[in-house]
């Protein structure tokens, strides 16, 4: 039985298996792991892209998903982590997660006997790396030759990019504020985004705030340089495309043109959630 809480739950070999995968479903849609199976998906913090792939995802697998929203269960205060992971394991066959802290979906994975999937922690979005990653090898048809450069905070979105280029031998780039630095043993820094982004073929960027740091006091300012703007997309690979996890602050971290040019590559890394996403629960469902 797997996890999939980290990118480096999975190898190289499992991740490109699981890139086709998805292709495979995308195109076959009577393939049904999830036959009257059910699937929790728990909600600590908002969500648009997360919660409709993942619900749209499991019904076209033959499953059920139950939303569960984080306030009701109110996990780790009304009932200890290790409990509720115990009783989902009792009455679903999997779950999903999206949530604060790292430490408790690490909890609750040691308790559960279900696959467990990252939806989101303050950490890490797995879900997402595996979406951009298969977003850039439809479009360029492989991940060879490619340079993705990650622009602004050094937050969950960009740890996850970082471990998944690893695993995949892919060059990726991170240039943000020395004072937003990612927290991660070893990436390559440059601090300087028209540096950074020389031969670029994917410019990636996020919010400069994540949820749960609306009230910390973090301002924009030190992030200004690092906005994806025409000058910044200029001095990349003319191939260069843009790429955003959304919701996008257009205006801070993206120009609203630089948007507009990119909104087709933008919004099939929004849609192809739902295919990495419905190939990740098949192959845990498989591995169970
Ligand atoms: N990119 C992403 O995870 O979007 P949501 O927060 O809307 O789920
Ligand atoms: N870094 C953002 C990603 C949203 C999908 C956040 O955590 O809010």
């Amino acid at each position: 039985m797997k996890h999939f809480i980290e990118c480096t739950d999975f190898s190289e070999e499992e991740f490109i298996n699981l890139f086709e995968l998805a292709r495979r479903l995308k195109k076959d849609a009577s393939y049904q792991p999830l036959l009257n199976k059910h699937v929790g998906l728990i909600f600590e913090k908002p969500s648009l892209r997360t919660r409709v792939s993942f619900e749209v995802g499991v019904k076209q697998l033959g499953g059920h998903p139950i939303h569960i929203k984080g306030d009701e269960i109110s996990l780790g205060k009304r009932e200890p982590v290790e409990d509720v992971a115990r009783v989902l394991s009792r009455l679903v066959d999997m779950v999903m997660i999206r949530t604060f802290s790292h430490d408790l979906i690490k909890e609750f994975s040691k308790y559960a006997t279900i696959p467990v999937i990252n939806g989101l922690t303050d950490y890490s979005h797995p879900c997402q790396a595996v979406s951009d990653f298969l977003t850039i090898m439809n479009h360029f048809g492989s991940l060879k030759n490619q340079k993705i450069v990650y622009l602004g905070d050094g937050n969950n979105v960009c740890r996850s990019l970082v471990k998944l280029s690893k695993i995949l031998g892919v060059d990726c780039v991170v240039s943000t504020p020395k004072n937003h630095l990612l927290d991660e043993a070893q990436y390559t820094y440059v601090e300087d985004p028209k540096e950074a982004v020389k031969d670029a073929t994917v410019l990636y960027t996020d919010t400069w705030i994540s949820m749960g740091e609306e009230e910390s006091g973090k301002g924009t300012d030190d992030f200004k340089a690092y906005q994806i703007n025409s000058d910044l997309v200029s001095r990349a690979s003319s191939k260069a495309i843009v790429l955003h996890c959304l919701p996008a602050h257009k205006g801070d971290e993206i120009t609203y043109d630089v948007f507009e040019m990119n909104q087709r590559h933008i919004f099939d890394q929004a849609e192809n959630r739902l295919h990495a996403q419905k190939a990740i629960m098949a192959y845990l469902m498989a591995q169970k």
